[in-house]
């Protein structure tokens, strides 16, 4: 968040107030189907709730067969404000189905950030023989008359006996507060840290640039262990929020754990705004220290971003998904415009979820992030492609045939710039020629670029930034690319995600053609596929489910595949 007095201001309608006093955890039944105002750029991919605001992914966890992604959400309206914890279930990270609200404001506080882990040990003494509890850290931001001062920020606990339906605060909140109390003491991630036995919690003090790290052994009492911050902090006045440190074994190697430290920065990101970045390095149980940090007084070139592109923030990852990666998942937005994203009824999308690993690359360990192997695999599985055989475009741009034409699409190529100066692909391209979204390979200064500057509407705010470049050198003369079209954004992984980008565009929703071009050259595109994830037309099947008073929670679109 920024640190403006509206979005601290924490005020909250008397209405709110009466009808969720004391109300803490609810399980609201659905809002009626809403019609949507925006329809051209509700995704189709990337998860929305039905209706109303929603930021930072919360409580990403897996557990009895499904994945819980709670979100900060405004149960009330499309901007910011009375935050409380939206839900969001899917069995295979591509279809998402919204649940009640899961955890509401109430009198005395609002629900900011945080995680949830299941206490499969009971450590806690939360939960019942046979009967594991999810145990959720998140942020009370008090309000006045709550017995402390307004703002004051400080960890709680709730908790779930029904596998994430219903909510119960415990009863001794908070369960971490500074002393004195702080009003930026936020976003508790917790995990099991195996080598010592105990919970690990980081957590940060967003304007002092400081991660705290605290452990417990019942998720209850928690110790601190250590601080983690930067010699010189180069972005003074930005935030740190939404930490989280994760074991990765180096190049697959389970006896060669790396630990990242993921650090969600607002603003000073590498493209503007808010947007993450991460330190790799060791944690002993107690400290983490980094292998490598930039100079003081580093520009954020100098840093490693999980991704290049503005819309990627508040990353966190899944706790105990099954599978060797872990999982992450982002807001798709940037604080720099997010509340004059021109969407209703809803405001704020999910990146798609991303599976990490940690490769040497130029003799250091960094993160690659692609796709899950769920969404390819999905993706694979009988929807209609079109393959191009090799082509070579000279010094010209070629649109591709009417079977790629698509809102929601993959593309997935090699692409040769040969000697092209820049090369590249036009995506949501309108027939005149004057939308689209550029992906460009520039061979002079090697770099990729993400170019939204004629994307569509764009007035909407002076923030909303054009272009997203990261340095990727070429491997053996070529470039892999995955690109993740949707209705209201796009997603570029590179060289097997050594580099990603993800930004929101809001295109007409005729701008469905697909280019390909060079100049100053040849460049060569080879293995070309562009397959088709829902239908092109106007959302048939959220339309007649909705027509049928069927959208609660979550109409089939959302499914994807536009299959009802
Ligand atoms: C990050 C953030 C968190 C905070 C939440 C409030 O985007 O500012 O630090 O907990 O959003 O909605």
């Amino acid at each position: 968040m920024r640190l403006t007095p509206y979005r601290f201001s924490l005020r909250v309608a008397p209405l709110l107030i009466a009808a969720l006093s004391g109300a803490h955890i609810a399980a609201a039944s659905c809002a009626a189907p809403s019609a949507d105002g925006t329809p051209q750029w509700r995704p189709a991919l990337h998860y929305t709730p039905q209706r109303n605001w929603m930021n930072d992914p919360n409580g990403l966890v897996y557990d009895n067969g499904s994945y819980h992604l709670f979100y900060q959400y405004n149960p009330l309206g499309n901007d910011w404000g009375n935050m409380s914890w939206g839900h969001a279930t899917s069995t295979d990270l591509v279809h998402w189905r919204e649940q009640p609200v899961a955890i509401h404001a109430n009198a005395n506080e609002e629900i900011f950030s945080g995680s949830i882990v299941a206490d499969a040990r009971n450590t806690s003494g939360l939960g019942a023989p046979g009967n594991t509890p999810l145990v959720a850290l998140y942020t009370s931001v008090y309000k006045e008359g709550s017995g402390h001062a307004p703002g004051t920020q400080a960890q709680s606990l709730a908790y779930s006996l029904d596998h994430g339906a219903t909510w119960r605060p415990y009863a001794h909140n908070p369960v971490l507060t500074l002393d004195p109390e702080s009003k930026q003491f936020r976003d508790p991630k917790v995990s099991w840290y195996a080598p010592g036995g105990y919970w690990l919690m980081t957590t940060v003090v967003a304007d002092a640039h400081v991660v705290k790290l605290y452990r417990s052994g019942d998720l209850i009492h928690w110790t601190f262990l250590s601080d983690f911050t930067l010699p010189g902090i180069p972005h003074e006045g930005a935030l740190w929020e939404m930490p989280d440190l994760v074991p990765l074994a180096l190049d697959g190697d389970p006896r060669r754990i790396k630990w990242v430290m993921i650090v969600n920065v607002n603003p000073w990101s590498i493209a503007g705004g808010s947007g993450s970045m991460y330190f790799v390095g060791d944690f002993d149980g107690r400290t983490f220290t980094p292998d490598r940090v930039a100079p003081a007084g580093s520009d954020p070139a100098q840093f490693r971003w999980v991704d290049h592109g503005a819309d990627f923030y508040a990353a966190g990852t899944f706790s105990g998904a099954p599978g060797a990666r872990p999982v992450v998942i982002a807001w798709m937005s940037n604080w720099d415009y997010a509340a004059k994203a021109p969407t209703t009824p809803w405001r704020g999308a999910m990146t798609l979820p991303r599976e990490l690993a940690l490769k040497t690359i130029d003799g250091e360990p960094r993160l690659v992030i692609a796709p899950t192997a769920a969404f390819d695999a999905w993706a694979d599985r009988g929807r209609p492609a079109t393959h191009l055989a090799d082509l070579t475009v000279t010094s010209t741009l070629t649109e591709l045939p009417v079977a790629t034409r698509g809102a929601v699409q993959r593309i997935t190529l090699w692409l040769a710039p040969r000697s092209a100066v820049r090369a590249g692909l036009v995506v949501r391209r309108s027939a005149d020629g004057a939308i689209g979204t550029k992906i460009v390979y520039d061979t002079v200064t090697w770099t990729l670029t993400l170019d939204r500057s004629q994307s569509g509407e764009a007035n909407f705010s002076d923030a909303f930034s054009k272009q997203h470049i990261v340095n990727l050198p070429l491997e053996h003369g070529r470039l892999k690319l995955e690109i993740v079209v949707d209705r209201g954004s796009v997603e570029v992984f590179a060289n097997g995600g050594r580099a990603a980008l993800t930004d929101l565009i809001f295109p007409p929703r005729d701008a469905d053609r697909v280019a390909v071009f060079s100049e100053h050259g040849s460049a060569t595109f080879d293995g070309l596929t562009v397959t088709q994830l829902a239908g092109s037309d106007d959302d048939p099947a959220c339309a007649s489910r909705q027509a049928a008073g069927n959208s609660c929670c979550l109409p089939d679109r959302q499914h994807g595949d536009g299959r009802l």
